[in-house]
């Protein structure tokens, strides 16, 4: 039997995803958006799942902008609540399914309970090889303020001078530290935007966008956008 394109080809190494459209999904069916956020959590295990078995190392995924404050306590409840869910469940099943976690992003603005789920499952899942990369009141605007900050606050202290400055020492001083660059960002639910999302790791991923929202994901479409991804001429600025 032949081979399909994506048995042929290895996937890319970082895939990352704005899962956009949860509040579309719910309104088509008349139910409140959280609804729309819970079944975009499940979308997130089963498509976390296929990148695992597709051997995918890094799954990067928009869970919570710095602007997503701006929408009703309700709205931002219920996605925190999905998170604790998650987490908890992630802690209790760490051995089992040993996925390594970090979380890009200003976590300090979250719930201390959230922000001690996130620090466990960091530290619990340090050894672990398959990552899986929250962006949690992440903005990319933000992570490059944070890391100037950083920077210059080493370059008060003698650590560095400002003249040091290259492209890979700015690199260590984002949220996304040690991790590779994601070579495919996938949006679906249409919307042709970057949305603050990874803007210095973007710099030469390939963005695939999808007419479907977000909870209506499934391995298919990701099989689809990898095999979008292939079938780019990747060229890195050259010819
Ligand atoms: C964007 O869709 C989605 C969000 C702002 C929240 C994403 C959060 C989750 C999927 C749940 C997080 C929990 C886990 C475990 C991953 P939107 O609400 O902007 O959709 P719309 O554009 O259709 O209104």
């Amino acid at each position: 039997m032949a081979l399909s394109e994506n048995e042929q080809l290895a996937p890319p190494r970082h895939i990352a995803i704005i899962m956009d459209g949860n509040g579309r999904w719910a309104k088509q069916r008349g139910l409140p958006r959280t609804a729309g956020h819970a079944a975009g959590a499940e979308a997130f295990r089963r498509i976390a799942n296929y990148c695992r078995t597709l051997g995918v190392e890094y799954l990067t995924v928009y869970a919570f902008s710095t602007e997503n404050w701006k929408r009703s306590q309700e709205e931002v409840e219920g996605i925190m609540r999905l998170l604790r869910r998650y987490l908890d469940e992630a802690l209790r099943d760490m051995e089992k399914n040993r996925v390594r976690f970090r979380f890009f992003g200003d976590l300090s603005r979250l719930s201390p309970q959230l922000q001690k789920l996130c620090a466990d499952a960091e530290s619990r899942s340090e050894e672990y090889d398959v990552q899986v990369n929250f962006c949690l009141n992440y903005g990319g605007r933000d992570e490059l303020v944070h890391a100037a900050k950083a920077f210059a606050s080493d370059v008060a202290a003698g650590i560095h001078k400002a003249e040091d400055l290259t492209e890979e020492l700015m690199a260590s001083y984002l949220y996304s530290k040690d991790v590779p660059d994601p070579e495919l960002i996938i949006r679906p639910s249409g919307e042709m935007r970057t949305s603050n999302f990874l803007l210095w790791q973007s710099a030469y991923s390939e963005y695939v966008i999808m007419n479907v929202l977000w909870p209506d994901f499934s391995p298919e479409h990701l099989d689809e956008a990898i095999a979008q991804f292939h079938r780019r001429n990747r060229r890195f600025g050259g010819v």
